[in-house]
């Protein structure tokens, strides 16, 4: 089992060193364009398995070649934002990176399974599938696990409990029209309704939209990394082991929950062959708006994007 990360910023190597530690891979490859970079942290990382007791490899690169036959890829390359911008901010130069990335993955590694956290990240995705030429099931964004972390996080925090005893799901796109569901969401098997009172649920509905925002606007340099790691790390895993687990993901949709050929956060099952199944869940009317509401957002900006590679 090959794993390839492409990017050794924050979050490319936070993720590839969360990746090599669960010692389900054979080796974890990592690219990055600066000379010596992903060089000196996987050097760092090796160095780091006697004291953590895991053996997978990391293998720093600045060419694709050592990459060549990976199972899956993350593509984490591209720019994060900074205080004030919106992730749609960075859809012009990321564009071009992303494009770049899928046309060298497209030739050495055909059969992968991709995993794109790059930002605006619902057009990255697309953009990742029409440029690679990759069956869509094959190609998926990483959002929703995120999140989903982020809304158990904030809720278990307003009720008071651990942030382990919160049930949730994050549906839309991993921006404004982001579709937290308070619906399905249980603290220690209970209803959010009967948690905390509608105020409180709505300002945690906000929060989770900002969530990433909040982040950026504290670290000033750079966006979120450590919970954005582990939410793909996560995905990887369970592509890697084929779990066959259900997950909030940024997959192609193409008729379920009435939507048509968009990428969107849906709940999908994921294993070997990347996405295999989109999972239709209960959702009240007004999510089930919300979500539709997402999807036409998501589709406009998406065919935007078609121009720019
Ligand atoms: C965030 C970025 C990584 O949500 O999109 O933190």
């Amino acid at each position: 089992m090959k794993i390839t990360v492409i990017g050794a910023g924050k979050y490319g190597s936070t993720l590839t060193e969360k990746i090599a530690r669960r010692g389900y891979a054979d080796e974890v490859v990592m690219v990055d364009i600066v000379e010596g970079l992903p060089q000196g942290l996987a050097l760092d990382m090796n160095q780091a398995r006697p004291i953590e007791g895991y053996e997978t490899p990391v293998v720093g690169t600045n060419d694709y070649g050592p990459t060549a036959g990976s199972d899956v890829v993350v593509v984490t390359a591209g720019k994060p934002r900074k205080p004030g911008m919106s992730r749609m901010d960075l859809i012009n130069d990321n564009a071009k990176i992303v494009g770049g990335v899928a046309q060298e993955i497209a030739k050495t590694s055909p059969e992968a399974v991709v995993v794109v956290v790059s930002n605006p990240l619902d057009e990255m995705t697309a953009l990742f599938q029409k440029v690679s030429g990759f069956p869509p099931h094959r190609v998926m964004g990483q959002a929703g696990m995120l999140d989903t972390a982020r809304f158990q996080d904030k809720v278990a925090a307003a009720a008071g409990a651990s942030p382990l005893s919160v049930e949730a799901i994050t549906l839309g796109s991993h921006g404004d029209t982001m579709v937290p569901v308070p619906s399905k969401v249980t603290v220690d098997g209970k209803p959010l309704a009967d948690v905390l009172d509608q105020d409180t649920i709505d300002e945690i509905v906000d929060a989770t939209r900002n969530g990433g925002a909040e982040v950026v606007a504290l670290l000033k340099e750079g966006s979120a990394y450590f919970a954005p790691a582990s939410a793909a790390a996560r995905m990887v895993e369970a592509i890697a082991t084929d779990e066959g687990v259900l997950m909030p993901v940024c997959a192609w949709v193409d008729g379920q929950y009435g939507i048509a050929e968009v990428y969107l956060g849906v709940p999908v099952r994921l294993g070997a062959g990347g996405v295999t199944e989109i999972v239709d869940i209960d959702l009240t009317e007004s999510e089930l708006a919300d979500l539709r509401e997402a999807a036409e957002a998501v589709r406009a900006k998406q065919a935007d994007v078609d121009g720019l590679v």
